[in-house]
Formats: structure tokens, sequence, C-alpha cells
């Protein structure tokens, strides 16, 4: 009698029903969160797209709501909200105006569709003059990106995005204590059922190019290395995660996803917490020049990153490519 000495791995791979039955992965539509970019213009038919990002465009509100309104129809059931605001200045006023284009945006949002979980990104470097995602020093500190005078203008952002009505604050300037400061300022407002997701562990990363142009949020000097991580450091990964478990926030973001799915994976191990990845303006481009060039498959590299992404831990991902995924049916 011949007794298999090895393992018939291809049994189960036989048929694609198989296949199906052992998978343990999969993707669906309540996993994806998909990024617009709304500019405060009086054109109400703006649509510029965004030469890095093929695919991706800079709308204005009534644009937004078309190109919302389809996806929505597709399955999308979640955004998250950049501003391109008409005007800049030092202290970012833009992100916490009453009227900023993120709140307008997150009003016509709420309204035509209330079941859509829309996420607000909280940030300064939109809305600043200088690009960085807080205030900038003067005299003795000049030139650098204050921390706790910082603290009170995300709060503001964060409570105006609220009471426009907004689900979800996601702050992403990677400011110390800004999620306590945040959290804090919700509670007083009433807002203490709004969950924050914050972007606990974001590291200074050259994939955030093309998001640059899109979002005209480049730093006029410096970069961000003096306040996103470091791309070498892992053990930080747990305190920065551990300090946003106790400042009160709920959903915590690794960003980018796929060159960083070792800290996904190591975080989803350590903590009981839902885990989001961000899959950034470059890994999205980078797959579209490819793709464009008929170097890879589209719908196979997109599926096959995100999946990536899942499986190493990340329940929610925020992807460029959310929404044609779900028009194409690629993902249900
Ligand atoms: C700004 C912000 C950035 C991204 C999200 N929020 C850029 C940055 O930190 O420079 C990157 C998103 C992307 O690349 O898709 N705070
Ligand atoms: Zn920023």
């Amino acid at each position: 009698m011949n007794l298999p000495e090895f393992h018939r791995g291809r049994r189960l791979r036989r048929s694609a029903a198989l296949r199906g039955m052992v998978r343990e992965v999969k993707l669906c539509a309540d996993d994806l969160i998909m990024p617009y970019f709304v500019v405060d213009t009086p054109d109400h038919a703006f649509r510029k797209p965004i030469d890095s990002m093929p695919g991706q465009y800079q709308l204005s509100l009534n644009e937004l709501e078309k190109q919302v309104g389809s996806a929505v129809a597709a399955g999308l059931k979640s955004v998250l909200l950049f501003g391109i605001p008409s005007a800049k200045d030092p202290l970012g006023s833009g992100a916490y105006a009453e009227d900023g284009i993120v709140q307008k945006a997150v009003r016509m949002l709420k309204k035509n569709w209330p079941e859509l979980v829309v996420v607000t990104d909280v940030c300064l470097c939109e809305y600043t003059s200088h690009g960085h995602c807080g205030m900038i020093g003067e005299g003795d500190t000049i030139g650098r990106v204050l921390n706790d005078p910082t603290l009170e203008l995300l709060a503001k952002t964060a409570v105006s995005h609220a009471r426009a009505g907004a689900d979800i604050v996601a702050p992403s300037d990677m400011m110390d204590g800004r999620v306590l400061a945040i959290r804090e300022s919700l509670d007083e407002a009433g807002f203490e059922d709004l969950p924050i997701m914050s972007y606990a562990v974001k590291y200074a990363s050259c994939y955030y190019g093309p998001f640059r142009d899109a979002a005209e949020g480049a730093p006029k000097f410096g970069d961000r290395r003096t306040y996103q991580m470091d791309p070498g450091v892992v053990k930080e990964a747990f305190r920065e995660l551990s300090a946003d478990i106790e400042e009160g926030a709920d959903i915590f973001i690794v960003k980018p996803a796929g060159p960083y799915q070792d800290i996904i994976r190591m975080l989803d191990d350590a903590f009981d917490v839902p885990m989001a990845a961000y899959q950034v303006s470059g890994e999205y481009s980078m797959i579209c020049a490819a793709a464009q060039n008929g170097w890879l498959d589209e719908k196979a590299t997109v599926m096959e990153s995100l999946l990536g992404i899942r499986r190493s831990g990340a329940k929610l991902i925020i992807t460029y490519f959310a929404e044609k995924a779900l028009k194409e049916g690629w993902i249900r």
C-alpha cells in the first residue's frame, strides 16, 4: 500500500468552490472607506483631475454630491473627507470655520445620505499658509511646529466637524496629546458618543507625495519628520497606540498600509482594538502606473494588495480604490 508521505495541498485547490470554502480572509463593502477631496470654489462644476492619482479628482460640493451618489448606489458605506479651502493663513482658520468646506460637505452628505458614515480628516496642513500640520513658532521657537498650542486648534476643528454632523473624526496631524484634547472638547460640546479614529501610527513616508498635490498641503519649508514617525522605528508603534487608547481613541490607523504590514500585524496581535490601515496615495499611484503600462493587471493587483492589508490584521481599509472596486463589482 502506498501511503502519502507528503502534504497534498492541491486537494483543496482543485475548484473555485473548494478554494472558496477554505478561504479565511475576504473583503467586503463594510471594510472600505473612500477618501474624497472637496474644494471651496464658486465654480459648481469644478472637477479637476489629480495628475499623479489617475481617476481621482478635486471636486466642488456639487460634483462631490454626484460622485458620492454614484458610489453609494454601488454600495459604498463610508467616506473620508479632505478639504481644500479658498484661502489659507498661518493658523489654518479654514479648518475650524463654521462654513468651512469640510463642514459644508458634511452637511450636504448627511442630508442626502443619513446612513453614510462620514469621516473627517482633522488636520491643519491643507489650511495653513506654511503647509505644516501645526502652528509655527516665532521668536525663540521660530520655524518649529509647536505641539501644545496646536492642540486647541485641532480640538476646535473636530468639534466644528461634529457640529456639522460628522460620524467619526480622524486626527492625522501627529501632535502629542491631540486625542485627549479632542476627546475632552467633544465631550464638553455634548458629543461623547462620537468616535475618534486616530492616525495612531503614521510614518513620515514618501508615499504621501501624490496626496500633497491632491490636497495642496505640501509643507512650504522643511518636512514632517519632526512629528511623523521614523520608518525604521518599530517599538514606538506600541507606545503611540497605547497612548491613543488611554487618551480615548476608538479606531486606530496604521499608515501607509502595504509597506508597514508588519506593524499592522504586530499591533493587531498586541491590542484588542479595531484596526484600520490607509493604503495611501503613493501606493495607489504605483498600482495605477503599472496597470496603465500593461505591466500588472489592475483588478488582480488591487485585490491582492487589499487582501494583504486585510490579512495583516486591518479590519478597515482606507483606499482610493474603494469606489472603483464596488462599481466594478470586485468587492460587494
Ligand atoms: C495630512 C495627511 C496626509 C495624508 C493624510 N492626511 C499627508 C501628510 O501627512 O503629508 C496622506 C494620505 C495619502 O497619501 O493618501 N495630515
Ligand atoms: Zn496634516
